[in-house]
Parts: C-alpha cells; structure tokens; sequence
C-alpha cells in the first residue's frame, strides 16, 4: 500500500476538516484524481462557506498546498464563495497525434480527467465548472464558464488562481512585464524574488512591471530537486496571465495583464472557457524540455494542411543593421541602434537588389533554403525617427530595392524570401492592411512572414500582452492561414502550445535574442542565457533566436558590444533551441574565410531542423544542457551542447542509435584555449566512427559548447 499522507489521512475519517500543511480549512467533499501512472494526484475541496481549493501532491507529498481559486467582475459581486458541487465527471485519455513539424512526430496525449461543476447557494446560482487534466508531468486546470441565465457577459478584474508553495524554492524569473519578455533571467530563491526594483530597461522601447510579478514559464527547483514550471495553455480570447509574487507566505496568485481602456483584464461573452493553469512536475530538469504536456492542452489542427510551409535555416539581411554595418532605411543616415557613426555619407541600405542577390547565392550554395530581408520597404526613415503610425504598407519596396527581380532571382536558386511586417505595434493599421499584405505575398508566392510589434501598443492603454494584443495574435494567425501564409511574430504573446491547433504559427521571439548582443547597453546576454532559457522560454514552444554569429566580436563595427559564447556555442544552438527556422544570423562576410565558406559552417549547412525525435541527455538549469534529435526523413542524428562560464566535460552515449548501424560522427567543438571572452572563435572539427552504445567525451570551454552531426 502507498503512504498515506498523514492530513489527508484524517480526511477520511475527519471529512470536514481538510488540513494541507500550512493551513487548515474546514472542508466538504474531497475529491481526488491522479495522474495515470499514480505519481501525480490533485485534490479538489470545498471550504465550509463554499469556497473552492485544490492541491497538487507528487509521490504523496504536497507540491501546491491548499490554494484557493476565484473571480472578482466590474459591477458584479465576486465569484468566490457559497459553492456547492453540483457533481463530478470523471474520463481519461490516451490518443497519439502526429505534429506537422515539430521536435518530434508522434505525441501521446494521456491523461484522467476530473470536472467538477460548482454552483452558487445564493440566489443567483451562478455557475462555474474547473476542468483538472491530471499527467504523469503535470497538471492543467482551467475555468468553464457555461451558458446560465445570470452571467451574460463579465469583465473580469481579477482572476485569482492562487499556487501555494510548499518550500522556498530557487527560481528562474523575468518580471511580470506586461509589453515585454525581453528580460534577462535571474536566478533567486522565491522569497528574494523582486521583480519591481528591475524597473530600469534602457534597451527596451516598451516595459510597463507593474507589480512584484514573474512572467512564465517561471521554473524553479526545489530543495528536495523537484523541477516545477508554470505557465499557460491554450491563451485564447483572454488576457496573458503573470504570477504576482508573496514572497513571505511563499505563494503566487495570477494576475493577468490588464486594460486600462477596459478598466480591468478581459471582457468576455458567457459561455467561455479561460486557458489552463499549468504546473509541470519533473524530477529531472531534462524532462521539463521533454514535456508535450501544454501543447496536449491545446485544440487539434483547426486549420488543416500546412504544407505550404517547410522547415528551414535562413540567412538575413538582418544583423548587419543590427551590428551597424548597414541600415534599414534608403538614405543610410541612420545606423542602427546608436553605431558610432550616425550620419553617413553614403548609403548604406541593406535590402538592395545586389546584396539580396549576394545573400541569394550564399544560401543556395550552402544549403540555406530561407532568405529574410528586413528593410525592404518604404517607411524606415519615419520608424528611425520615431513615428509609427501607418508609415509602412508592406508593398512599397524602396527604390534600390527591385522585389520582382529580386523574387526572380531567387526562385531560379531554389531560394524562399522570408516576408517581413514591421506593425511598429499599431495593430489596427495592421488589420486594415492585411489583407492586401498577404495577398501581395500570395501574389509573389512568399509563404511565411516575419512581424514585428516594437514600441508601445498603439491604442494607448493596451499593453503586448493583454486580451486585445491575444486577440490581434490570433486574427493575424487565422487570416495569415487563409492566405497559407505562417507567422514568426518579434514582440509576441507568449507562447501556450496553439501551434497545435494553428500550425502555421510557426516560431515566435518573445525573450532577450540574439540581436540584444549587437546593441544592448548593459554587455549584452551572458554566457548562461540559453542554458536558463532551455529549462524555461523554451518549454513555451519554438524560439526564433537567430543563432550563428561566427564574428563573436564584430570589432570593426561594435567595439562595445560582442556575443558572449564562443563559436561552438552558437553551433550547439542549432540543436539545443527548437525552431521549424533556424536562422544563420550573421552577416556573410563572416561566413566567409580567405574566399572560402568558414568550415564550420558545414554543421549549418547539415543539422536538420525537423524532427522524428527529441532527447534530452543532460542538463542543470542555467548551467548546461546537451540534446540529441533525430532528423525527420533522413534518420539522421544531431547532438548540440552548451554551458555557461564555466568549462565542463560531457560525455554523450551514443545509446539512442540504430542498433547494428555505423555512423560518421562530425564533432565541432571549442578549440584546446577556447574561452568565451578571450578567445572565442577557436574551434576543432573530428570526425569519428560510433555505433549504438559509443560514449564520446567532449570538451566544452567556459561560454562553450558543441555540434554533433551523426550522419549514416
Ligand atoms: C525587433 C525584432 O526583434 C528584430 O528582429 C527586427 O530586426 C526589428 N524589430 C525591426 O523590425
Ligand atoms: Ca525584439
């Protein structure tokens, strides 16, 4: 028999009185539902005044003690208390759905399910029904509001879903910014966590940190090494939720991104259906990465066949405005970002017809399917200074710039050009321009675009985060899947797992990417930034970081600026963050070595960027993390590795290969003196026979890292 945890032990004799550790309630009706293989359960009570409580225990230990849930309205008194259970349905799950692309083919969707309809005592009966999807990784809940004769429409000022703690538990945290995610991670334990104090973000054009909040996935660890992550499932026509943080009594209650022309958070039509409330519990920090749990959480493919889009690498006309070696804008007097030399002379616009052709032939002789070119169109000279408003029409390309020829020029190279929409965060303009927007693309057979949101939401009082910008996301989805058009939104909503039911939201930014290493103030990210953004960021969905900056210091335009890894970092990132586009981020120049293409670029040019499937072979939040993943097709095997400062030794086993098969293993690893400041572009290719069961021991410099191919 399992141990019976001692308060719910008194439960069964003591019905009324539920005791979690920290608070006693009275309370009626416990019901329990556990996840399938028994290791998760969630426990769902009434107080006596009809309050409604629930918590979460791993192997019979409290994970979430006693927390309580409710709802606060305008001009309408809460939804808080005089509950009664009206009944419980009980169901489970386990189907396998296949991913149209994604980290790896098959997903096994398994589950019990508990639903428990709650009804007000008072006199207006009101209704609300919590839908609990207990996991063997997890736990989802969420609120259905159903159809009832008093709650037509709500605007809700308050959800309050609260996480008790049961411990203080070291934290892997942004603020709880309601315009931006683009915030370093800071590692604290839960009670020293301040999110307020971080005010100050000089590199940002939007932040508003209301409160001492936590954005998620917020990860932590805690002393028993119990990995958790909170985050959210399926955001749907509702506001983005952050965590608002009690560091003393060690809990967390959502608090979701308001309005203030709504005077509060999201105004709904009754019946409706919030996202789920998603706690992960992993005992290994590895399996956070593993988790398919939240895109389960999500409606299947409501938009069918998206062949239109292909996974792929892409090269840019992107970082060179970025470092300051050309500009968005036609007269060039703009370098980017504050280059040293503002006021040029020349032109130095990026997105001409040459260098669009320049970056054409490189992919196409490497391997590169993709081309994105930023700056291609009218407008940029009125963003650089400042307006926003209605100055661009994703149509007019600027002078220099031929579209049709360059479009030509590109299908004969078997190249792809990637569109880009800057909105400049003006979403109403966005809506009445994308029609026209996307059939201009459909027009020029472009199938994906990349957008952007950058400055304050235009209507003031809306921030990045809340219910309109969730419902602009979503329009800009469903009208970008009429025209079979997919999305890589810069300064999105965060990610819930609705690639599953729209997948042609192929990636998203939505964290401090690679570009904050041209330009950011404060020395850019540091070497354990994609070690912490694995284990949290990431476990969101795909990231459109843009690896691969091979010139790490890129003096001759920056000298106050660099990427603080080394170059075998960048290549492990190929593996190491999920993206269906993976971009070869820096400019060519840098790709090029004597007349040559780098050799190292070779990893570039073979790591896969669709997968049959994911492993997760080590890993330590904020400190390292090695992947191995299985190319779709091919059956090819890539293996990428990174740490933080600090140098370490990894030994990868082999053991995930095909039995009785050899393969040639391509090792790009951290040259003998490697050192992310110091020497950052020392680098050694080896190549070596391994079979199912070979161990291999590679190592990683401080800031270092590495790229395997395991090719047949
Ligand atoms: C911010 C995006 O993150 C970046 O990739 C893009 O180049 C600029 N906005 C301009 O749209
Ligand atoms: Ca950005």
């Amino acid at each position: 028999m399992k141990k019976v945890n001692t308060c719910f032990y008194l439960l069964l004799f003591v019905p009324a009185l539920f005791i979690a550790c920290k608070q006693k309630q009275n309370t009626t009706n416990i019901t329990t539902v556990n996840s399938p293989d028994n290791t998760i359960d969630v426990k769902f009570a009434l107080t006596t005044s009809g309050e409604a409580l629930y918590l979460v225990q791993h192997k019979n230990k409290a994970v979430i003690d006693t927390s309580f849930m409710s709802f606060d309205f305008k001009d309408l008194p809460s939804l808080k208390d005089n509950f009664e259970i009206i009944k419980t349905t009980t169901a489970s799950a386990d189907e396998t759905w296949k991913m149209p692309w994604g980290e790896q083919l098959e997903v096994r969707d398994h589950y019990n399910e508990l639903v428990v309809y709650l009804q007000e005592t008072t006199e207006t009966k009101r209704q609300v029904n919590i839908h609990f999807k207990v996991y063997d990784d997890g736990v989802g809940f969420r609120y259905e509001f159903p159809e009832q004769p008093n709650l037509i429409e709500v605007i809700i000022t308050d959800e309050n879903t609260a996480f008790n703690l049961v411990g203080d538990h070291k934290v892997w945290w942004i603020p709880g910014d309601w315009d931006s995610y683009e915030h370093l991670y800071t590692e604290t334990k839960f009670s020293k966590i301040d999110a307020v104090s971080k005010q100050n973000h000089p590199n940002l054009s939007s932040s508003y940190i209301v409160e001492n909040a936590v954005n998620t996935p917020v990860t932590m660890k805690t002393n028993e090494g119990l990995y958790l992550s909170f985050h959210e499932a399926d955001l749907t026509n509702y506001s983005g939720m952050t965590l608002k943080v009690d560091p003393e009594n060690l809990s967390m209650v959502s608090e979701l991104v308001g309005s203030e022309r709504l005077g509060g958070k999201a105004k709904l039509a009754v019946p409706f259906n919030t996202p789920w409330r998603t706690i992960q519990i992993e005992e290994k920090a590895g399996d956070l990465i593993e988790s398919k749990m939240i895109l389960n959480l999500n409606e299947p493919n409501a938009i069918g066949d998206v062949s239109y889009f292909t996974p792929m690498k892409y090269v840019g006309i992107w970082w060179g405005m970025h470092i300051g070696e050309s500009t968005w804008d036609l007269e060039g007097n703009k370098a980017a970002n504050n280059a040293s030399d503002a006021k040029l002379s020349v032109s130095r616009h990026g997105a001409t017809t040459d260098n669009a052709k320049k970056y054409i032939d490189f992919a196409s002789q490497n391997g590169i399917k993709g081309l994105l070119v930023e700056g291609w169109n009218t407008g940029w000279d009125k963003w650089l200074n400042g307006n926003r408003e209605g100055i661009f029409d994703f149509i007019t390309p600027y002078s220099d710039y031929d579209f049709k020829e360059v479009m030509r020029y590109a299908k004969e190279k078997g190249v792809e050009v990637i569109m880009h929409h800057e909105t400049s965060a003006a979403p109403v303009t966005y809506e009445k321009q994308m029609e026209e927007a996307y059939g201009f693309m459909k027009e020029n057979g472009i199938n994906s675009v990349k957008t952007g949101y950058v400055g304050k939401i235009i209507p003031k009082g809306e921030y990045h985060h809340g219910q309109y910008m969730v419902n602009h996301y979503h329009k800009v989805l469903e009208e970008a899947a009429k025209n079979k058009v997919a999305v890589n939104a810069h300064e999105p909503i965060k990610a819930t797992g609705k690639r599953r039911t729209y997948p042609n939201a192929i990636a998203r930014e939505g964290l401090r990417g690679q570009e904050f290493n041209a330009w950011a103030s404060d020395g850019g990210n540091p070497p354990n930034h994609l070690a912490t953004v694995a284990f949290t960021r990431m476990l969101s969905g795909p990231i459109d970081f843009t690896p691969g900056v091979f010139n790490v210091k890129f003096d001759e335009f920056k000298k106050n600026n660099q990427v603080n890894t080394t170059l075998a970092h960048q290549l492990g990132l190929y593996v190491v963050i999920y993206s269906p586009i993976q971009m070869a981020c820096d400019i060519v120049e840098h790709y090029m070595d004597n007349g040559k293409v780098h050799p190292a670029f070779q990893f570039i040019t073979d790591v896969g960027v669709d997968w049959q499937k994911t492993k997760v072979l080590e890993g330590e939040i904020g400190d390292y993390v090695t992947i191995a993943r299985q190319e779709r097709e091919t059956g090819n095997w890539f293996v990428g590795g990174i740490t933080n400062e600090d140098s370490r030794t990894s030994t990868i086993t082999f053991d995930f290969l095909e039995e009785g098969q050899t393969y040639k293993a391509i090792v790009y690893k951290d040259g003998e003196n490697a050192h992310w400041n110091d020497n950052p572009q020392e680098y050694t290719i080896e190549e070596v026979e391994v079979t199912k069961g070979s161990t291999v021991d590679i190592k990683l410099a401080p800031g270092g890292g590495f790229g395997i191919s395991v090719m047949k």
